[in-house]
């Protein structure tokens, strides 16, 4: 068609590329519908179901959803033990939005209001309970597509008839709601709100591309977001929202919101499905534009979680501007079936909190479905009879058995019976039956079953063969009188030829042999004997023959079906396994990280081109060595070469990609890629510019030197990453390794984190490497050196250093510039201590700074650098600081002396310096220590 109507194509490109593929890739069954249409409202094409379901009746809707067609008729189905589905193709490994929708229409007196039950696979889903007839019940399931197909069944009514009214599938880009878990779990929806919402109805298709239906807050009904704060005020812009994260949530729903005024926003309302473990979403986009004084700071104040109810959201900071989506998510938290949740600002913010939408979704764990080689003979058997093949639907087994099996009861379930006496079976008894260990009894009398018995000497437990009036031939196969559990057997009237197996005469069990003429017992004469040897060998081999030929086709068309099915699930298999073998970590992690385009994957090869093959190393991090390059799309990269990868390295790596891939911030070096091929990890970061902070303050003399205030902004962003590392992450990162070369500077001179992430896989190991600390000579902390107590104020301890450098201009260890003391901490604390700032500072900076500022730093780069953790300032306390030494640096004050801030940092310079009269301990971050990991 392209080739035909090349400028259609191109206009519809140019009107809606993301839409126009969405909308081919999506099924929107009208179930019950009698005709197939096009709502002209969303755009969306619904097909009648007539064709994908042959149960039940459509029943016309008395009072169906205004101007939805799709609700003109529901499809109900018999009341009965049975279960019916739907099969929906899929792609494999893909994820899906799958929906149902259920709307009764209207009760007549002698009604009762349905309840039964709705399955994904062998996964119960949920119990549709309908109240109130009006209301279009939505159940919707986030799934990791396990096959090319799943079943959406409904059954097991409890009252009234089942019913369903709609069935959606909606495919989602790979990023979007990932899990750790979802080998084994799907996601439930059980909220999708939006807040501040212009009016009662969801917003949906096509304003949401993937046609999520997100709740207005405006909606009435029992328990839906009761119990709002006073003070609560709906707030709505026109401007773009950048929605760019990784579940793309419409900007129309964004673009509206809800603050509390009053300092706070809460809200109450029911999980269906709950208690459980939930992924939860909050969406954030700072819509009013705040004035430069202001600021928008606020924490979950309930329910309180430990880790989440400490991190402060700073919407604009996080999403890094207005206008910007930030979209912080719980991977896993337990919520209650009444989920009240609050938001309260901070002390130190001028506004409220904002909230524009939620998303609150249930683990379910996937339910197992009927043992593969169980299921691969079944399908042989369906195979066989017209009959039986129209009546089975969904797996054999959950969540009610199909009609003619019945199963064990245990994870995947066995199959124990087969049933199919007198159900028109033609052909040959199917090899796969062998592999069904658990069959106890297989009713397969009163078909048209020809050729010899297969082996089916592993049916260890078959208790109950019935082969009774069929047309199988060839002889007795001798396992027949070894099954172990055998206590019935039936084979009158076939053709079945030979000896009776002397164990089955001898065993005390019920068998019924007569009507095979070419059967007999064991003769008693040798003679006799061998004449029948010969005669039957004769009648056997005409027989065969006649049977190789005639049924040669029949046989090979069946195998041909059943090994298709079974090589299938053997690649599936290797496939996994291979995976697993790569790295034990990936089959989780790294497979997902691959899929979910937040950190995408680089090939080795694209690499190579990008960097010119390794030619320009700008740069060794702690782990490796750094490159230079330069994308096809122009995007200048740094491409970080982990250098061991052979021992946890992989692993390592794997952890970090994790890690990175879920962090954001501005003033953190972003991740953009991972390439992890033919051994080599490889970490692909945005390029920073202008390099690293340390080549800026120690770099060769022509440089330009920084001025105070550029220092302390560098300070205030690195600080801010820092917190947001320590406060903001959940579980909180502890950097390990914060020094200047780990501070980098972009074009426009702005500071962001690096190499952050990259130590926590060492905590674990810490066992084995006990005696050596990680970090940096002359960074490191030396209560965490002394005692190997990891916590945030080591990195507060590192960062101390970096103001000391930032202020002096001085290398952290130098003998020359230091003496024996080595260290720059131990020199400035002593002159410090006299109050003499001047003598560390720069002399670059010296008459050109307010020396008030200075000392603000001073202050607070001493106490970063105490002996003892618990003294150190936080990070937050650090930037409120160098804030502080920035105002008193731009300075409305004037003179120094006369600053009220002046007078401040005077009085706390005093308490700092009696706070050195104290006898200090011995400090262990001196140079002769050489930790082992540099
Ligand atoms: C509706 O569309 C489907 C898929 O395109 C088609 O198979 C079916 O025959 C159509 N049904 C009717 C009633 O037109
Ligand atoms: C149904 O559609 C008509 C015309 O498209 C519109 O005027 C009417 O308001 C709609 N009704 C509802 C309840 O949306
Ligand atoms: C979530 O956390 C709970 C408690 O820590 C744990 O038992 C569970 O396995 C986790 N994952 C899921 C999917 O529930
Ligand atoms: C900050 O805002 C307040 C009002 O909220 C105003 O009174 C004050 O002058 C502002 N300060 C600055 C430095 O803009
Ligand atoms: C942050 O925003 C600024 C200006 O809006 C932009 O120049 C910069 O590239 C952004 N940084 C990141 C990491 O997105
Ligand atoms: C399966 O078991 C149930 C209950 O034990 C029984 O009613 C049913 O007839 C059995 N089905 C078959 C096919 O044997």
């Amino acid at each position: 068609m392209g080739l035909y109507f090349p400028h259609h194509l191109v206009f519809f490109l140019l009107l809606a590329p993301p839409v126009l593929c969405q909308v081919n890739d999506f099924i929107s069954i009208d179930c019950g519908g009698t005709r197939n249409f096009t709502d002209t409202s969303t755009g969306l094409a619904w097909i009648s179901d007539t064709g994908l379901m042959s149960h039940g009746t459509s029943v016309q809707v008395e009072n169906p959803k205004p101007n939805s067609t799709q609700y003109l008729n529901r499809r109900e189905f018999p009341i009965d033990g049975k279960k019916y589905c739907y099969t929906l193709s899929t792609q494999e490994r893909r994820r899906y939005l799958v929906r149902a929708t259920f709307q009764y229409g209207s009760l007549k007196d002698e009604d009762t209001y349905p309840k039964f039950k709705l399955y994904l696979d062998a996964t119960e889903w949920s119990t549709v309970t309908i109240f109130d007839a009006a209301r279009v019940y939505v159940n919707e399931m986030i799934i990791w597509a396990p096959s090319d197909s799943i079943d959406v069944c409904i059954c097991c009514a409890t009252t009234g008839s089942p019913f369903i009214s709609t069935l959606e599938l909606r495919p989602l880009t790979l990023s979007m709601y990932a899990t750790d878990f979802e080998d084994s779990f799907f996601l439930r929806v059980a909220a999708r709100v939006n807040f501040g919402a212009t009016s009662k109805d969801a917003i949906r298709y096509p304003d949401d591309p993937y046609d999520r239906i997100w709740d207005s807050d405006l909606e009435k009904r029992q328990n839906f977001l009761v119990g709002v704060a006073t003070g609560t005020k709906r707030i709505e812009t026109l401007r773009n929202i950048d929605v760019n994260t990784r579940e793309h949530p419409p900007v129309k729903v964004m673009q509206t919101a809800v603050v509390g005024t009053e300092g706070r926003l809460s809200y109450r309302l029911n999980l269906e499905g709950f208690p459980g473990n939930a992924r939860a979403y909050a969406y954030f986009a700072e819509i009013e534009d705040l004035g430069p004084n202001e600021t928008r700071k606020f924490k979950l104040d309930e329910p309180y979680f430990l880790d989440y109810s400490n991190a402060v959201v700073n919407i604009a900071e996080n999403a890094n501007g207005s206008y910007t989506l930030y979209e912080p998510s719980y991977m896993n938290v337990s919520l209650q079936f009444v989920l009240s949740f609050s938001f309260a600002k901070t002390r130190d913010s001028t506004r409220g909190p904002l909230l524009n939408a939620i998303e609150i979704s249930k683990y379910v764990q996937i339910g197992a479905k009927t043992d593969k080689q169980d299921l691969a003979a079944l399908i042989a058997l369906c195979l066989m009879s017209p009959e039986i093949a129209l009546t089975n639907e969904g797996d054999p087994c959950v969540p009610t058995p199909w009609d003619w099996v019945n199963c064990s009861t245990n994870a995947p379930p066995r199959i124990t019976i087969i049933n199919l006496s007198a159900k028109n079976v033609k052909g040959g008894i199917p090899s796969e039956l062998n592999n069904m260990e658990e069959l106890a009894e297989l009713w397969l009398d009163g078909n048209s079953l020809t050729g010899t018995l297969p082996d089916m000497a592993n049916l260890i437990n078959l208790k109950i063969l019935h082969l009774e009036n069929n047309k199988l031939t060839g002889p007795l196969p001798s396992y027949l009188g070894s099954l172990p559990s055998l206590q019935e057997l039936y084979i009158q009237n076939n053709s079945f030829i030979g000896e009776i197996p002397p164990g089955l005469l001898a065993r005390k069990i019920v068998f019924k042999y007569q009507d095979n003429p070419g059967l007999h017992k064991v003769s008693q004469s040798k003679k006799k004997h061998l004449n029948l040897v010969i005669g039957t060998a004769v009648g056997v081999s005409v027989l065969l023959i006649i049977l190789l030929v005639g049924g040669l086709l029949l046989i090979r068309t069946l195998r041909r079906k059943a090994s298709r099915t079974k090589s299938s699930d053997r690649k599936g298999y290797s496939l996994r396994a291979s995976t697993k073998a790569s790295t034990a970590y990936s089959i989780s992690r790294g497979g997902h990280l691959r899929d979910e385009g937040i950190a995408c994957y680089i090939t080795l090869s694209e690499l190579e081109e990008a960097t010119n093959n390794f030619s320009k190393k700008i740069g060794r991090g702690s782990f490796g060595s750094v490159y230079y390059g330069r994308m096809r799309d122009g995007k200048e990269v740094a491409v970080k070469i982990m250098a061991d990868s052979s021992s946890h390295g992989d692993q390592q790596f794997v952890t970090e990609v994790a890690l990175l891939s879920r962090i954001h911030h501005r003033n953190l070096v972003p991740l953009i890629g991972y390439c992890e091929e033919e051994h080599q990890c490889v970490l692909v970061y945005e390029y920073m510019h202008n390099g690293t902070l340390r080549d800026h303050i120690h770099g060769c003399a022509d440089q330009k030197r920084l001025d105070w205030l550029t220092r302390l902004r560098i300070a205030e962003d690195a600080a801010k990453g820092l917190e947001y590392l320590h406060t903001g992450c959940n579980p909180s990162i502890i950097h390990r390794d914060v020094k200047t070369s780990n501070i980098l500077l972009d074009i426009n001179m702005r500071a962001k984190v690096s190499d952050f992430g990259l130590s926590r896989q060492a905590e674990e190991d810490l066992t084995h490497i006990s005696s050596v600390a990680r970090g940096t000579v002359g960074y490191l902390d030396p209560e965490y050196y002394a005692c190997q107590q990891l916590t945030e104020k080591s990195d507060v301890y590192s960062f101390g250093v970096v103001l000391l450098e930032l202020i002096s201009g001085r290398k952290p260890v130098s003998q020359e510039d230091y003496g024996a003391e080595l260290n720059i901490v131990h020199w400035a604390r002593s002159l410090i201590r006299k109050g003499d700032v001047v003598s560390i500072m720069d002399p670059f900076l010296v008459g050109n700074v307010k020396i008030e500022s200075i000392w603000r730093v001073a202050e607070v780069a001493i106490q970063c650098v105490e002996q003892h953790g618990v003294c150190r300032p936080r990070m937050q306390e650090i930037i409120l600081a160098i804030q502080d030494a920035m105002k008193i640096e731009k300075g409305a004050e004037g003179s120094q002396k006369m600053s009220p801030s002046g007078s401040k940092a005077q009085s706390s310079r005093k308490t700092l310096l009696t706070s050195f009269l104290e006898i200090e301990p011995p400090d262990l971050s001196n140079g002769f220590l050489v930790p082992s990991a540099r």
